[in-house]
């Protein structure tokens, strides 16, 4: 027997299918939002979308009156560190006194921190930690997310991370897309010999493909971490392999890694927070999505966010994330990331939406199947305790959940 549900008296509907593929430039700012709506749900995909008074009448095994809340697909995030050992919250003393990321980084803790941890912590530790996130980001709102790896950057806790996101994805109702992000920082092993690390991570392509491990590498680059150069030379290794790459770049400082990105077509560049006006005009210009992450900016204490308004005005195609991660952004809460790329980006809430959906889709190569409501698709779907679109940047730092779907199936209310 189909199982079917009908969502009805929807206030606002954003659909997010008012645009072919990937949404740039001006097109992010122009939203179709229909009211009075209803979603038909039937066996976990989207059955049919009408006005309220052409569905309502028909005959389905429950029947939800969303009482003019807003309604949209479920949200997309397409940049987390999501499996990790420990946490680093002694940290914050170290950040109030001054002390910048990347000196807490060479002095061997950081990034360097959490690999200890995450060396020490079994299969079963990281694995309960990565499902009890999971469960929070879907809380939050979010149905579909990518998760790195990159606190091992050693062969066998690499692959243990990378074994732990394949079983949160096999067991946990959200959809997860992985990253092999081997090249996050040089270890003690490793100090005067980066090449060699790189070497060593490229070693795992092989097994990482077969496995099915992930289908994206990444890398960071940045200063004292990894060079324009060797992420040239490890990203087009990749490729070679047939993987989609990313790319953490121009973080902190501006390297060129926005350009690096267009130059290798990668999928993404993520943070783009000190993009060059050339990084930008090349981005434009491309089919790379930058992925702008606001929080990062935030909780490492910099005043510069991304550019988002130049970018978007110059063509280009936008998306936001968490960047959720022991150090540098500790939050599940996307909602709050579209509040401060409002308030600190000045992105406009039709853009925010854009980049939350559908373009945080492409940017994890799901495109044709998540970030939409859409006849024939899974029915992912949140019902908001919200009037309006707007409401959900404006109201900062809460929960607005009042219902999330996954493939149709209650997950959160
Ligand atoms: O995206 N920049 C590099 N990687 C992460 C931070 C990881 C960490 O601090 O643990 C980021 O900000
Ligand atoms: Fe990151």
């Amino acid at each position: 027997m189909a199982q079917t549900t009908l969502l009805y008296n929807i206030g606002q509907l954003l659909t997010m299918d008012q645009h072919e593929g990937l949404v740039r430039g001006e097109s992010m700012g122009s939203l179709d939002v229909k009211e009075d709506y209803a979603v038909l749900i039937k066996d976990g995909k989207i059955e049919a979308v009408a006005p309220t008074d052409q569905l309502q009448d028909i005959e389905v095994d429950e029947k939800i009156d969303c009482e003019g809340k807003l309604v949209t697909p479920g949200l997309v995030e397409p940049h987390t560190h999501l499996v990790f050992g420990g946490s680093r919250e002694h940290e914050m003393a170290l950040k109030q006194q001054g002390v910048p990321y990347l000196e807490i980084l060479k002095q061997g803790g950081g990034i360097l921190s959490t690999v200890r941890a995450t060396r020490k912590a079994t299969e079963e530790e990281l694995y309960e930690k990565a499902m009890f996130h999971l469960n929070r980001m879907a809380s939050y709102g979010i149905t579909t997310v990518e998760a790195k790896s990159g606190y091992g950057m050693d062969r066998e806790t690499e692959l243990k991370q990378l074994r732990v996101a394949k079983k949160a994805g096999e067991n946990h109702p959200l959809d997860l897309v992985s990253t092999f992000l081997g090249a996050h920082a040089i270890t003690e092993e490793y100090k005067d010999k980066p090449d060699a690390l790189l070497d060593e991570m490229a070693s795992l392509f092989d097994q990482i493909k077969e496995e099915n491990l992930a289908e994206f590498v990444d890398i960071f680059t940045e200063t004292g971490v990894f060079t324009i150069e060797q992420s040239r030379r490890y990203l087009q290794k990749a490729k070679d392999h047939g993987f989609d790459v990313k790319i953490h770049a121009d973080e902190i400082d501006p390297l060129g890694g926005t350009q690096l990105a267009v130059e290798l077509g990668a999928t993404t560049g993520d943070h783009l927070a000190v993009a060059t006006d050339e990084g930008i005009e090349q981005l434009a210009k491309s089919d790379t999505i930058g992925v702008l992450l606001p929080g990062t900016i935030f909780y490492l204490g910099k005043g510069e966010f991304a550019r988002a308004r130049d970018m978007i005005e110059a063509g280009a195609a936008i998306a936001i994330s968490t960047d959720f991660n022991p150090g540098s952004s500790v939050t599940e809460n996307i909602q709050l990331i579209m509040s401060l790329a409002a308030l600190k980006m000045k992105m406009t809430p039709e853009e925010i939406w854009h980049a939350v959906t559908i373009n945080a889709a492409h940017a994890i190569n799901r495109g044709d199947q998540a970030g939409q409501i859409k006849v024939g698709r899974k029915a992912d779907v949140v019902i908001w305790d919200a009037p309006n679109y707007l409401y959900i940047p404006y109201h900062y730092g809460v929960n607005h959940v009042n219902t999330v779907f996954k493939a149709g199936q209650k997950l959160y209310q």
